[in-house]
């Protein structure tokens, strides 16, 4: 049996910066509203040029250097997004050819569930010995499909990519348990009508505006807190570890009212989930990626850490899985690996010394060879 190490991860996320109270000059709200509605104080905004391939290939590329191998060392790369940069070619392709790999590439739509449907579906190829290096991004350019005049979804919503690349390891890390729901008996309340086959881009689509995303918000809040703390506990069972051995629960980042219930059905401290929603908004595909990115970054996880993450999403989707943290480290460091914690450090310490001090004897033979 394979499993799929965590080997590299990344994140890109616009550089501009859309705050509450630049909304409020947009549409009738307040910092207040969406503070105490949703937890949302700010999100970053696609500027001209900036596409959903452009932050996917940053945060790919973070990853593979993270994990010490080349984009052609990649087997599969697999891209969750509901807003690609086209309908057709596939956003994926477009991503495979600028990181210069040679393999396989799809783009799957499960809405904000989507990066979770990626994990899973990518331990799958590694389970089976098919494949030993894949990358899964989660990348939206969600703000070019809101209608920046519907003050009840323009406020939500932010853009960003995460990605990771997985790794064939016989250790169990990765992915230990997932859960994959859907249900669409409830699509209406989250949808982008026109555009589509149904209702093809047309001069009434623009005029009634139904080529941007429209949510029943109650029905959709409804629906994660029904779902969510279910789905994570699933997961949790599954995986047969136990709820009081997850270090960190990285959840959906929609709504902090949301998450907070979550883990209060779920039985979990906030100070073991993590939230970032206040900088991000809501990111979709992305968010649960851009979050375990931040996470390992911020120390909130580290080196054989349990992580469980829980999403939810249009469709209706929703998501769960358990993930454990392997070493950190690219293999290329593996010598390290062997040498234990402080060790470890101290060795690390004394050969920058000695590099340094070699440096310092090449120097002056350098500056006599390139003087003659
Ligand atoms: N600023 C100010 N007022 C707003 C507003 C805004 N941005 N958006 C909506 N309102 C108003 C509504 O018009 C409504 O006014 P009314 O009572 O006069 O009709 C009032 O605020 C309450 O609206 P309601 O929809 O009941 O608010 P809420 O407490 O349910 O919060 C959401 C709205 C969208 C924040 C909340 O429903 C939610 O987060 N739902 C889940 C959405 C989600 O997660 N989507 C992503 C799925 S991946």
């Amino acid at each position: 049996m394979k499993y799929g190490r965590i080997a590299g991860w990344g994140k890109c996320v616009p550089q501009k910066v859309l705050t509450n109270a630049d909304l409020e000059k947009m549409v009738d709200t307040s910092d207040e509203w969406i503070v105490t509605r949703t937890g949302i104080r700010e999100r970053r905004i696609a500027g001209e040029g900036e596409t959903t391939a452009s932050l996917s290939v940053a945060a790919a590329q973070q990853a593979l250097d993270r994990a010490g191998i080349r984009a052609s060392d990649l087997d599969l790369i697999l891209v969750a997004t509901s807003s690609p940069d086209y309908l057709l070619p596939p956003v994926s392709s477009m991503i495979q050819d600028r990181l210069g790999a040679r393999c396989g590439a799809f783009t799957l739509v499960a809405g904000c569930t989507g990066f979770v449907y990626g994990l899973a579906t990518a331990q799958q190829f590694i389970a089976t010995g098919a494949y030993k290096n894949i990358l899964v991004i989660g990348a939206e350019i969600i703000s070019r499909n809101v209608d920046w005049t519907d003050r009840a979804t323009c406020v939500l919503f932010g853009d960003g990519a995460g990605a990771v690349v997985l790794q064939a390891s016989e250790t169990r890390t990765g992915v230990l348990s997932f859960v994959l729901g859907s249900d669409g008996s409830g699509a209406e309340h989250l949808m982008m009508k026109g555009g589509g086959v149904v209702m093809p881009m047309s001069q009434r689509v623009i005029d009634e505006r139904t080529h941007y995303v429209r949510m029943n918000g109650r029905e959709v809040f409804k629906f994660a807190t029904r779902v969510l703390a279910r789905a994570a506990a699933e997961a949790v069972e599954k995986s047969g570890v136990s709820l009081d051995d997850v270090d960190l629960l990285i959840p959906h980042q929609a709504n902090l009212r949301i998450i907070e219930l979550a883990a209060r059905q779920l039985g979990v401290p906030m100070d073991k989930v993590f939230v970032n929603i206040d900088r991000y908004g809501n990111t979709s595909a992305a968010s649960i990626p851009i979050a375990l990115v931040e996470a390992i970054e911020q120390g909130r996880c580290g080196e054989n850490s349990t992580i469980l993450m829980v999403g939810f999403g249009a469709g209706l989707t929703w998501a769960s899985a358990v993930v454990r943290l392997g070493a950190l480290e690219p293999p290329r460091f593996a010598m390290w690996q062997s040498i234990p914690g402080r060790a470890r450090v101290r060795a690390r310490v004394a050969m920058g010394a000695l590099s340094m001090r070699i440096g310092a004897l090449l120097l002056p033979l350098y500056a006599r060879v390139t003087r003659r």
